[in-house]
């Protein structure tokens, strides 16, 4: 068989046999962990970062906006990048990805998802257990922490002037910020702490849409393999940093490719 040929096993394409081989894999697994990035959101319409030339990065230097020193030397700027963001994300709908990925909860024992986007995607479209390591890009806190990290205000509570964004702390008077990581910055305490303790206890992790460049993140499927006892399912239409360790790798759009594996582990419990 030469490179690149589509291996063919009877009536069903490679996808379909390493599909079934995913299924089979989760079908009999207790506990999962889905570790998500950009991708899964690409097809509601949400940017990634690292795709080339459409990704965020390809048109703004990440050091200019996704850093402490960034908002302190222009809080104005990096305030309206991350509202352009938001009203991105406050546009768009979790896609068949999402959703396949909340109805696993259905199937399976227990599925925890592990996520580095910061859009709400995964529990607006029903994925009930969700660690979101680099925050929530929809929720706000004071700059200086100034009640415990992180202190979260509610926007809708503050009375500010546009011209004068970001606003100001109502407690202390600092500015308000996203409530996401920046480079640089710690993950929100307690969340990589349980991840990385999931991933360690999980029979299978399913790795959906991610690069898999920024850690901690990154790290987490080689503790479920070698740490643990995980066999690693990963989905992305390009094979990624982490494609080497896993077990199946299913090349494709995840909103194509889930769906599928869904339907595939229902056609295994009905079996
Ligand atoms: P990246 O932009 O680095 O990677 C997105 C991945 O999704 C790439 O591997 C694409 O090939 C893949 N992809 C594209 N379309 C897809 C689709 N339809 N279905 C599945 N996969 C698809 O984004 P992340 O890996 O999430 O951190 O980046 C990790 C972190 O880097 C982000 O959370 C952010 C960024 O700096 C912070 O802001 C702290």
């Amino acid at each position: 068989m030469g490179f690149g040929e589509r291996y063919s096993e009877g009536d069903m394409s490679v996808s379909d046999v390493e599909i079934r081989k995913a299924a089979g894999l989760l079908a009999a697994a207790n506990h999962v962990v889905v570790l998500t990035g950009a991708g899964v959101s690409k097809e509601s319409g949400v940017p990634t970062f690292r795709d080339a030339m459409e990704g965020l990065w390809a048109n703004f230097n990440p050091e200019e906006l996704a850093t402490p020193q960034a908002f302190r030397r222009n809080p104005q700027l990096v305030w309206d990048w991350y509202e352009m963001r938001r009203q991105k994300v406050d546009a768009v709908q979790p896609n068949p990805g999402h959703y396949a990925i909340a109805r696993l909860e259905d199937r399976l024992p227990h599925v925890t998802v592990v996520t580095q986007n910061v859009d709400g995607l995964h529990r607006m479209a029903g994925s009930t257990d969700v660690i979101e390591l680099h925050g929530n890009i929809r929720q706000h806190k004071c700059f200086d922490a100034c009640q415990g990290e992180p202190t979260l205000i509610d926007l809708g509570s503050l009375r500010w002037a546009h011209a004068d964004r970001p606003p100001r702390c109502p407690h202390c008077g600092a500015h308000v910020r996203p409530n996401v990581v920046w480079f640089g910055e710690s993950l929100p305490a307690g969340a990589f702490s349980r991840a990385q303790q999931l991933a360690e206890t999980a029979d299978v992790v399913l790795i959906v849409g991610t690069s898999g460049i920024v850690q901690p993140a990154a790290s987490l499927p080689y503790y479920a393999k070698r740490l643990g006892h995980a066999q690693l399912i990963d989905v992305n239409p390009e094979r990624d940093e982490i494609a080497p360790i896993c077990d199946v790798f299913l090349q494709g759009p995840s909103g194509v490719i889930l769906p599928q594996v869904l339907a595939a582990v229902d056609a295994l419990n009905k079996a």
